[in-house]
Parts: structure tokens; C-alpha cells; sequence
């Protein structure tokens, strides 16, 4: 009777929980804000910044289905907002400098383990890191 009793409150819990909804917002991608419109990004650079980081850091998230299912859908809400405020490759400030996409994905920091556990595809190889270090620090400004 008891555990009956703990597993309907589990239950209840869980499902409250479902009521605190975090809002999935892509914003529109204006033309002129984007890093690419500031900084000459060359395809191999552009494939691996959609690949691995866009997800935290562009308004084009891909919202997986268990972003839709508290307690993940806050921890996803954090990442991405946490993240586009950082750095947004599509709403790129003159503050932001190419060369931390470098140093952080250089020293494993990005992209977030976490996000690398569900999605491995987005693991970097040395090649790429090196890819995105050597146009860092030869990176053009528009
Ligand atoms: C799962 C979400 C996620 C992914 C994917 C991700 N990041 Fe981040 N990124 C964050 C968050 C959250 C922060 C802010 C907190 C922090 O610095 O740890 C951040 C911070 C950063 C910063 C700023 C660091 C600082 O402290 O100023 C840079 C630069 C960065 N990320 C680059 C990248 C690059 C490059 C990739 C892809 C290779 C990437 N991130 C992938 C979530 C992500």
C-alpha cells in the first residue's frame, strides 16, 4: 500500500512538472546580423559551426522531442539561452571574437559534454578543431 502510494506521487510530481513550459523560441535570422555576414566564413568552417554548435548558438535550434519534457525542457531552455546570449552566429556582436570558437573547442570546453553524449555526430575531430583555429586567427573582417 505504501509504495502504491509513493509511486502515484512520483507520478503526480512528474506530471505537474509538465506544466512549467519554457518557451522554444527560434527568433528570425535577420539578413546583416549573422557572423558570416561580418567575418568571411568558408564552407568547411560553416559545416562544422552547423554541425556541432548551432544549436546553442544560432536562432535555428533544432528542438529535440525531449526538449518538450520537463525536467530536460528547462535544462535545454538554459543551454540555449545561456548560449545564444554568449555567442549567436546569428546575431554576431562586435564583441564576440572568432578566436574563442577556437579556444574553447581546442580545450574541449564546447561543445558541452552533455550535448556531445546525445548527439556524437557533434564530437570534433583534431582535423576540425585545426580547421577552426587556423581561420580564427586569419580571419577576415567584412
Ligand atoms: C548544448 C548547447 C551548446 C552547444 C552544442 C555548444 N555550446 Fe557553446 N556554450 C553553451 C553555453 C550554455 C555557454 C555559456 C556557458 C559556458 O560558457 O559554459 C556557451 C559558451 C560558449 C562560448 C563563450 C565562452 C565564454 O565563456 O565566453 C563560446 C565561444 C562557445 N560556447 C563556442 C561554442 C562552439 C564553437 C560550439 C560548437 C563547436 C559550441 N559552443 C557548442 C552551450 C553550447
Amino acid at each position: 500500500m505504501k509504495t502504491r502510494g509513493v509511486a502515484l506521487a512520483a507520478v503526480a510530481i512528474a506530471l505537474a512538472i509538465q506544466l512549467v513550459r519554457p518557451a522554444r523560441v527560434n527568433p528570425p535570422v535577420q539578413a546583416g546580423n549573422t557572423m558570416a555576414d561580418m567575418v568571411e566564413t568558408p564552407l568547411a568552417v560553416h559545416q562544422i559551426l552547423e554541425r556541432a554548435c548551432r544549436d546553442c548558438h544560432s536562432h535555428r535550434t533544432r528542438w529535440p522531442w525531449y526538449s518538450q519534457v520537463a525536467p530536460a525542457s528547462w535544462l535545454l531552455a538554459r543551454h540555449v539561452s545561456e548560449g545564444r546570449q554568449k555567442m549567436n552566429l546569428d546575431d554576431w556582436k562586435e564583441e564576440m571574437s572568432v578566436k574563442d570558437i577556437c579556444q574553447e573547442t581546442r580545450v574541449g570546453s564546447m561543445p558541452l559534454k552533455g550535448y556531445l553524449a546525445l548527439h556524437p555526430d557533434a564530437k570534433l575531430s583534431g582535423q576540425e578543431i585545426q580547421t577552426l583555429c587556423s581561420w580564427s586567427q586569419r580571419a577576415v573582417y567584412r
